[in-house]
């Protein structure tokens, strides 16, 4: 049976592993990507996609209901999976309104379109609005807590994981008042190929090759839980296929490391990888920095759920996926070298001109 996708979000770095992931897999299925291509959208992510018959790529925004309306209808879509958000913490601290403008507006349009779509069309029981959300949205855990479950109340620190925490709220109501088939999806930090140079890792990567400074915030230790990307598609992959409407699953990598432990190993596998690097061992560019605003000590997800009742669990080790990523922004310079562009410069020298030490 083929099946009719519409991915929000997916020319960004989750979204488009994503799209991969789901051509590669389900090739008879159709998938329409839409994204409003931001300064973290990028075309060519898609682009051996492109020539495909079942694969569309649409330029627009998740706030516009006509056109969200016109792709439902025309293609007739029965799974919605919603990845489009502004997604950088950091930028959320410089200017929030965008942020509740995409993450909560964005999500109520879709899910108002999605149901009149749904009340028209009477679908059967495997239509899904799938929205990809944030471990962020538990707040911060001190260092014996266990990690964040399904039940654990939500505690959102940032204007990010604000935004983040109202659209999960709207979904859930969703489902409950119009019995619309939807399912959160509560995840830690994502690391591979495709992510914007502005989080951490790809950060780190990129300025050591440029012998630039590795801004590290505060003291270096506060912990996440560091999931690879692949290993989130097969989770949402197993959650599209077999997960129940008006649940919640959290998805997580097993793999807490403090910032600074982190940041040491990639310095180590720049060492080991890079042949021209400018300073050697990397290590020495590592700068301690002024604290992020409001920052979360540690994240940590207990994946029991979707583990026992999907059957899904992460295959990559911190080593082995920090290794891949590594190799990979070595080998795709030219994905990466574009995007440091004037405004990225600029965002910058924003933050990290005002968080020097
Ligand atoms: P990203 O910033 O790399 O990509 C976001 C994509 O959304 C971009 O392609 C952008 O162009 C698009 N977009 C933004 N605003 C839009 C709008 N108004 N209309 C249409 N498209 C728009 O983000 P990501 O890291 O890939 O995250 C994807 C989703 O996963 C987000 O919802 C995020 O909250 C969630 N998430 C991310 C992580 C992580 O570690 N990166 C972890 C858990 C959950
Ligand atoms: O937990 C899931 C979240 O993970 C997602 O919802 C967000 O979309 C995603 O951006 C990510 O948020 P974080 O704020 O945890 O990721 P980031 O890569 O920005 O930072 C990771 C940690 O590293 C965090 O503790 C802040 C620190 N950091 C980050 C940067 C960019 C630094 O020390 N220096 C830096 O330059």
């Amino acid at each position: 049976m083929s099946r009719r996708l519409l991915i929000t979000g997916g020319a960004g770095f989750i979204g488009s592993n994503f799209v991969h992931h789901w051509c590669q897999n389900y090739p008879q299925d159709r998938v329409v990507v839409l994204d409003a291509l931001t300064y973290a959208g990028n075309r060519n992510n898609l682009a051996t996609l492109e020539d495909k018959e079942n694969f569309r790529f649409v330029q627009g925004d998740i706030c516009e209901r006509p056109l969200v309306d016109e792709l439902l209808a025309e293609v007739n879509i029965d799974i919605i999976a919603h990845f489009a958000a502004e997604s950088h913490v950091d930028r959320s601290i410089l200017g929030p309104s965008a942020f509740v403008q995409t993450n909560v507006i964005g999500t109520l349009n879709l899910l108002e379109a999605f149901r009149s779509h749904w009340k028209n069309n009477s679908y059967p029981d495997d239509y899904r609005f799938l929205h990809v959300s944030t471990d962020e949205v538990y707040g911060s855990l001190e260092p014996q807590d266990p990690g964040f479950s399904e039940t654990t109340p939500y505690a959102p620190n940032s204007p990010y994981s604000a935004s983040k925490a109202g659209s999960d709220h709207l979904v859930r109501a969703y489902f409950h008042t119009y019995s619309l088939p939807t399912i959160i999806t509560n995840c830690s930090n994502n690391y591979g190929p495709y992510q914007f140079p502005e989080k951490l890792i790809p950060l780190m990567c990129i300025n050591t090759l440029m012998g630039k400074q590795l801004p590290v915030y505060g003291d270096g230790k506060n912990v996440r839980d560091w999931l690879y990307v692949g290993d989130h598609c097969t989770a949402l992959d197993a959650v599209l296929n077999r997960g129940i409407a008006g649940e919640t699953y959290n998805i997580g990598g097993n793999n807490e490391v403090e910032n600074i432990s982190l940041v040491k190993m990639l310095c180590e596998l720049m060492d080991e990888l890079a042949t021209d690097l400018p300073v050697r061992p990397s290590s020495e560019l590592i700068t301690y920095v002024k604290d992020r605003l409001g920052h979360d000590r540690r994240y940590a997800i207990n994946s029991t759920k979707i583990q026992n009742q999907l059957g899904w669990s992460p295959s990559v080790t911190v080593e082995q996926g920090l290794r891949l990523t590594v190799a990979w922004y070595l080998s795709h310079q030219d994905w990466w070298q574009p995007l440091l562009s004037p405004e990225y410069q600029a965002y910058y020298s924003q933050v990290y001109t005002q968080s020097a030490s």
